[in-house]
């Protein structure tokens, strides 16, 4: 993955579906490794979201690299006052490897990378959570041996997930089916994007109709119906998303070896319910496993160090 030093990951589309795929084979190569190759660099995170999996998966990732994390939270740092990002940026680079960021607009992680003259990574932004993605992608090749001709159904908001699940599967070649309430649709731009990568090759659909969707599906996906920024829209969507619930009724119109995934944190009774969450379909523990594994695989990449 020697083609990856230095770049940022901004987007799954920052990457070829040969790149995708690379990526995801070193990750399973590297999940198998005993050692890892030792890669003494610096990974800031800048998170001004909450995070458990992929503050801790990133970390994790870093020292099993032989690295370091440090956690750059923006209320501890001058960004909190003012400090307009661009200059953060600047700074930044001089003392770090590489940087991850969680944020709200595409728009601010833009102006880092554009700013920051080390690789950024998207650690999750309003639009966007590439790296969630690779890791659904790595769970699903584990789980069918293939990821190319499986079918992945995703039911609820047509949100940063979807986006990249959209992206993700179209350039690996799953079919990917995404249902959602009316006005909650994924971005057109992102669709849109999606079909020209598919090109007719595998499917890509976006649909009201959750039952419609989940037929011959063998992965069913959710997240949560209101975001991180959204929470006050939240018990006013409720009625609106119930019939895209994955629960057992749902679960038994997909193929009979449906998995099920979810990115994490759940709702259990909103979007997906505890039996289903719990049940012997689902596989999020190892899709949350996967994280540092497809994490651990990107920053080898991106630092050189594969
Ligand atoms: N799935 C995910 O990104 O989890 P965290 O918000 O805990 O990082
Ligand atoms: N769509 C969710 C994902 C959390 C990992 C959010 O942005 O809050």
């Amino acid at each position: 993955m020697t083609g990856l030093i230095g770049r940022d990951f901004l987007s799954l589309a920052d990457l070829s579906p040969e790149e995708v795929r690379g990526l995801l084979h070193l990750a399973a190569e590297m999940k198998g490794r005993k050692v890892t190759p030792h890669c003494p660099k610096l990974l800031g995170l800048v998170f001004s979201k909450a995070s458990t999996r992929t503050r801790v998966s990133f970390s994790a990732a870093m020292f099993q690299l032989g690295g370091q994390a440090i956690d750059l939270n923006p209320s501890v740092t001058q960004v909190s006052r003012g400090e307009p990002l661009a200059d953060t940026a600047r700074v930044l680079d001089r003392y770090l490897d590489v940087v991850a960021i969680r944020t709200f607009a595409q728009e601010d992680l833009e102006t880092f990378a554009r700013y920051a003259e080390i690789p950024v990574i998207n650690a999750l932004t309003d639009l966007a959570h590439p790296c969630q993605a690779l890791a659904d992608l790595l769970t699903v090749r584990e789980q069918f041996g293939r990821i190319e001709g499986t079918t992945l159904t995703y039911v609820g908001d047509g949100n940063n997930v979807a986006h990249s699940l959209l992206l993700g599967c179209a350039m690996t070649g799953a079919n990917v089916r995404v249902a959602t309430p009316q006005g909650f649709e994924p971005n057109p731009d992102i669709v849109e994007k999606a079909k020209a990568i598919a090109n007719g090759r595998s499917e890509v659909t976006v649909t009201q109709d959750p039952i419609a969707a989940v037929k011959d599906a063998n992965v069913l996906y959710t997240d949560v119906w209101a975001s991180m920024g959204q929470e006050s829209e939240a018990d006013d969507r409720l009625p609106r998303f119930q019939p895209y619930q994955i629960n057992n009724d749902l679960l038994a119109k997909a193929d009979s070896e449906a998995i099920v995934l979810h990115c994490l944190p759940a709702h259990r009774g909103e979007e997906i319910t505890e039996s289903v969450l719990e049940g012997d379909r689902s596989r999020v523990w190892d899709q949350a496993e996967n994280r540092m594994h497809v994490q651990k695989a990107l920053l080898a990449s991106i630092l050189g160090a594969a």
